[in-house]
């Protein structure tokens, strides 16, 4: 049967704790798989905001979600820009009341998308910052990391490091990883514990 993919680990651990009505971030929406999970699990009296820095990528997502039925989904905003900036995009009538901020890192993965873009440690870290401080305590943030391609074994350490110096009474954190194979992408969890 084989143990959950770390992508299908970090949609359970969203949608243990998204609601319908509920409001969620894509920090990176690439071709927006993401998005239409949390946008179809926050449901129509939800909210979901997306973030890439590739026109492509959003391009790809609002394609994706074109497909459902608009009566299924929550209203998205699909922001063109670094998540890096989602403290200062995001209104702050809903800053502390976000449930889930998930992070998929790297590169758009597709065939003829520029492997050279890539998420990149300083950003990823200001953005990791802001999303803890967004999240509702209770609400989670997932981060896949992959080790595998060049500058994302160091991004992936940087995340764990700053991961697990975040003292425990601010936030939970977790690891879900395969251990015979090191390249292979992995998942960090955290979950934000009552406001200090
Ligand atoms: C692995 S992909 C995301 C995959 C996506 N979740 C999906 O379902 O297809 C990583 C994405 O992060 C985007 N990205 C890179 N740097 C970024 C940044 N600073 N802010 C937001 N998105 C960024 C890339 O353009 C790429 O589309």
């Amino acid at each position: 049967m084989g143990f959950l993919s770390v992508l299908s680990f970090a949609h359970k651990l969203a949608a243990q704790r998204l609601q319908p009505g509920g409001i969620a971030i894509d920090a990176t929406a690439g071709t927006g798989a993401d998005t239409l999970f949390l946008a179809k699990t926050a449901g129509p009296r939800g909210r979901v905001f997306a973030f890439d820095i590739q026109k492509e990528a959003l391009a790809l997502t609002r394609q994706r979600l074109e497909k459902e039925p608009d009566e299924t989904l929550a209203p998205i905003s699909l922001h063109l820009g670094s998540h890096s900036l989602m403290k200062s995009t995001i209104p702050a009538e809903y800053h502390g009341k976000i449930s889930v901020i998930m992070f998929n890192l790297g590169y758009l993965p597709t065939e003829q998308s520029d492997k050279q873009v890539i998420t990149q440690t300083e950003s990823t870290l200001t953005a990791l910052e802001a999303a803890l401080d967004l999240l509702l305590p209770g609400g989670v943030i997932t981060v896949v990391l992959y080790p595998g391609h060049e500058g994302g074994s160091q991004e992936a350490a940087a995340v764990e490091a700053w991961a697990s110096a975040l003292p425990p009474r601010a936030a939970q954190a977790i690891m879900y990883r395969g251990i015979q194979r090191s390249d292979a992408p992995y998942l960090i969890a955290l979950e934000r514990k009552k406001r200090l």
